[in-house]
This record gives structure tokens, C-alpha cells and sequence, in this order.
């Protein structure tokens, strides 16, 4: 859990750019990216820095799906949902990863390791269904190498 002193890095990422709303999307990109979520005391620090109100933070946070509001897992997961995976049976990659991690989409393990999520399309249909860790692609994905990609990320502990 951060202390007072980590969200230093909310404070330098700010500053890192103008006081001008047309940033507030970069900023939070940042502190996203930091922290894998936007705590609480990090959206108080920028509504301070750029003096807007912390409503129109919320409001930004749970538009822009790249945001969140919660602690996300060290390695996220996304099932591309778009047409081309849709038509490969990418909801049968979805649910062999729910099974074996034991969550659904927009949730993560309790051990904070893995979260789920399913996308649009991730821009490469030809590999269809495709998959992303973090930013580690796999295309053309069967149900039966899920596991095999969870474990080369540690796999789950049980
Ligand atoms: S629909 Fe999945 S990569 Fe395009």
C-alpha cells in the first residue's frame, strides 16, 4: 500500500506539464501508469494542481477505459472482443482464463497479480482471436495455450 511520500510521483508527474486542462487526460495516463490505478490522493493532488473539480476527475476516470478507479493486477490481461476475435471464439479464451484465475472481466485476483478485461479490437484481425499481456501480444489463441501463457507470468497459486 503507498504511503504519503509515494504519491510524490503524482506531484512531479503534474508538474511535468501545464496548468491547462487540455492535459488532464496525459496526467492521468501518467498517474494511471504509475500506479496501475488512480488513488484517491493522486486525483486530490491534480485537482489541486490544475484547480478543477474532483467531480470532473471522477467523471473522466470512469469514461476512458484505459482509467481506473480501482487497483488493477500486475499483469493485465485483454481479450480482444472485436468482430474478427468475436467470430474465432474469443469469448471461449475469456472464459478458460475465468476459470483458471477464478474472476470475471473488470476484476483482478485477490493475490493482485492478474486482472481480465475484454477489449475492441486490438488492430490485429488477421491473428484472430488475439490476446494481450500487459504489452505482450499472442494471436491465433486456443483455449488449451491459456494456461501456458498464465504461467509464463507465474501462474496462479494454489
Ligand atoms: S477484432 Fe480482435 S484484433 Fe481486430
Amino acid at each position: 500500500m503507498e504511503n504519503q511520500q509515494d504519491f510524490q510521483y503524482t506531484r512531479q508527474i503534474s508538474q511535468q506539464y501545464p496548468q491547462d486542462k487540455r492535459f488532464l487526460l496525459a496526467i492521468l495516463q501518467d498517474i494511471q501508469k504509475e500506479y496501475n490505478y488512480l488513488p484517491r490522493e493522486s486525483l486530490y493532488m491534480v485537482q489541486e494542481y490544475m484547480d478543477i473539480p474532483l467531480a470532473k476527475l471522477y467523471s473522466m476516470a470512469t469514461f476512458y477505459k484505459a482509467l481506473s478507479l480501482k487497483p488493477k493486477g500486475r499483469y493485465i490481461i485483454k481479450v480482444c472482443d472485436g468482430t474478427a476475435c468475436h467470430i474465432r471464439a474469443s469469448q471461449t479464451l475469456t472464459d478458460e482464463i475465468s476459470k483458471i484465475l477464478k474472476i470475471a472481466p473488470g476484476q483482478t485476483t485477490s493475490d493482485g497479480r492478474f486482472s481480465l478485461e475484454t477489449v475492441n479490437c486490438l488492430g490485429s484481425c488477421a491473428a484472430a482471436p488475439v490476446i494481450v499481456v500487459n504489452d505482450r501480444f499472442y494471436g491465433k489463441v486456443t483455449p488449451s495455450m491459456v494456461k501456458t501463457i498464465i504461467d509464463e507470468y507465474g501462474g496462479i497459486y494454489s
